[in-house]
């Protein structure tokens, strides 16, 4: 950090659930591993008519973790609402008075307030003269998702966002980049040499992404009936390791470098028509099932979702990257709540060797290389090789690497991208173009669904959704390795 040392963490959005459920904890970690240069004076801003003393107890209910209460102990609070200027008066006031006889490296807003208020938020901080740099102290502001609700929704909140901030003070969060086994996409491809020769229409036959999750729609029915998987999920996660997966190599590993070879796949996924929607895309919604031995209630059930609600808690899909490298390589990608179990998984298929030399080898199953990103972290490469004995036996080994081999403890998603934020580091963010880039994929896919006259398919919670799921790989011959 330059300048002095330590920042000012200012949340808007200060007493929502975030607060306590990942950046409190976020902040202790990072202070307990001395990653923390100086000191992070949290400022909570929210419409809650509190005090400093109100706001810490408030937290100390909720928070929970090791090193927490020192964290707390050090926040304060301003009220204020998000749509009146006043508030950000007081800020204002509340953040030079803080800033009075301590060097702080700078600002870092944090938006961890309802969506439809960040264009206010923005304003706000605007119209206060929070947002431009002054003697080199930064300021900067981490935007979560969801970021807009659409392509043209997107754009808007660009536009505004940059009448106040440059890009490079913006980091839109999307926390698949801050987990260790997404950083590590870019290590596997680009720190080993066997791979970037292979990796190609040449050699890979297809890959497939799931993020497959146990849990329901949980207490964010209201959220979640406006965004469905679709939006919630595939915009953001999935496309994004979607790029890892199949960007050309940067010619640096640094923000921009990064950013743009992310973008250019993006850009080079085929925008699909209404008629491809309905061929190449599954929509699934959980009805009532069983988790593991507990029954839960189909979608529809739960509270705060309409009792015909067609919103879809599943999405599966055939992606076609057009260029020299993936022409003709499908990408299946899939995402759904309830599903049997909580996994997230990369997989790439190679193809088979050209020619069957052995008896009954073409009962092997063609090589796969599965990057786990979560639960069980770790890879697989699955081989065929020779069963001891005089015979000729082939069978299927997996050549493995567990993360729990390294013996520590990986670090957070929100540790790391709070890290990366107050140290300036933009690679695991996603960029503008990035963004709406995603919005014009996806919002083809939502247009074609509005065409169609049925609704999601109903899968029963506990399994892996819709059969369309799986007749959409079986139709061409392939079966999700995930199952
Ligand atoms: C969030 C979605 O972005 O990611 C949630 O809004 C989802 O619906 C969550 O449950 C999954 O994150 P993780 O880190 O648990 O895989």
């Amino acid at each position: 950090m330059k300048g002095g040392e330590g920042a000012i963490l200012v949340v808007f959005g200060g007493t929502g659930d975030l607060t306590h459920r990942k950046l409190i904890p976020a902040v202790a970690q990072l202070r307990r591993a001395g990653l923390l240069k100086g000191a992070l004076r949290i400022v909570g801003y929210a419409r809650q008519d509190l005090d400093d003393e109100s706001f810490r107890a408030l937290l100390r209910n909720t928070v929970e973790g090791e090193g927490t209460d020192e964290v707390i102990a050090d926040t304060c609070y301003v009220q204020g609402d998000f749509r009146q200027e006043a508030g950000y008066a007081r800020l204002a006031k509340r953040l030079t008075e803080l800033e009075e006889g301590n060097s702080y490296a700078g600002r870092l807003y944090y938006l961890a307030a309802p969506p439809s208020f960040y264009t206010d938020i923005f304003r706000g901080i605007g119209g206060a003269g929070l947002s431009g740099e002054e003697n080199g102290s930064f300021r900067r502001i981490v935007v979560e998702k969801p970021f807009g609700r659409d392509l043209s929704t997107a754009e808007e909140l660009n536009t505004v966002l940059h009448q106040v901030f440059d890009e490079k003070q913006v980091f839109r969060i999307d926390h698949y980049l801050g987990k260790e086994t997404v950083q590590n996409i870019l290590v596997l491809r680009f720190a080993n040499g066997i791979f970037e020769p292979l990796w190609n229409r040449r050699y890979i036959d297809h890959v497939q992404i799931t993020v497959a999750e146990s849990l329901g729609v949980e207490h964010r029915a209201k959220y979640y009936e406006e965004a469905g998987a679709l939006r919630d999920m595939l915009q953001n996660h999935l496309l994004q390791l979607m790029t890892l997966i199949a960007m050309e190599p940067p010619v640096a590993f640094e923000a921009d470098a990064v950013r743009n070879e992310k973008v250019k796949v993006l850009r080079a996924i085929h925008i699909p028509s209404p008629q491809d929607v309905q061929h190449l895309t599954v929509r699934g919604q959980y009805g009532a099932g069983e988790i593991g031995q507990e029954k839960v209630p189909g979608y529809r059930h739960e509270p705060d979702v309409a009792p015909a609600s067609t919103r879809e808690t599943f999405v599966a899909l055939k992606l076609k990257v057009e260029n020299w490298r993936w022409a003709d390589v499908p990408f299946y990608l899939r995402t759904g709540k309830r599903l049997q179990q909580r996994a997230s998984e990369i997989s790439v298929q190679f193809q088979r060797a050209p020619q069957r030399l052995f008896p009954r080898e073409a009962r092997l199953k063609p090589n796969v290389l599965r990057l786990r990103i979560q639960p069980d972290e770790g890879m697989t490469l699955s081989v065929g090789a020779k069963v001891p004995g005089l015979r000729i036996e082939l069978r299927d080994v997996d050549m493995a690497f567990n993360y729990d081999s390294f013996g520590k403890r990986g670090t957070d998603a929100y540790e790391r991208l709070l890290h990366d934020a107050l140290s300036g580091d933009n690679t695991l963010f996603t960029r503008k173009d990035e963004v709406e880039a995603a919005w014009r994929i996806v919002d083809a896919i939502g247009r074609g669904w509005q065409q169609e006259e049925s609704g999601p398919e109903i899968y029963p919670a506990g399994s892996w959704g819709p059969e369309s799921a799986d007749e959409l790989l079986h139709h061409d011959g392939r079966r999700w390795h995930l199952r």
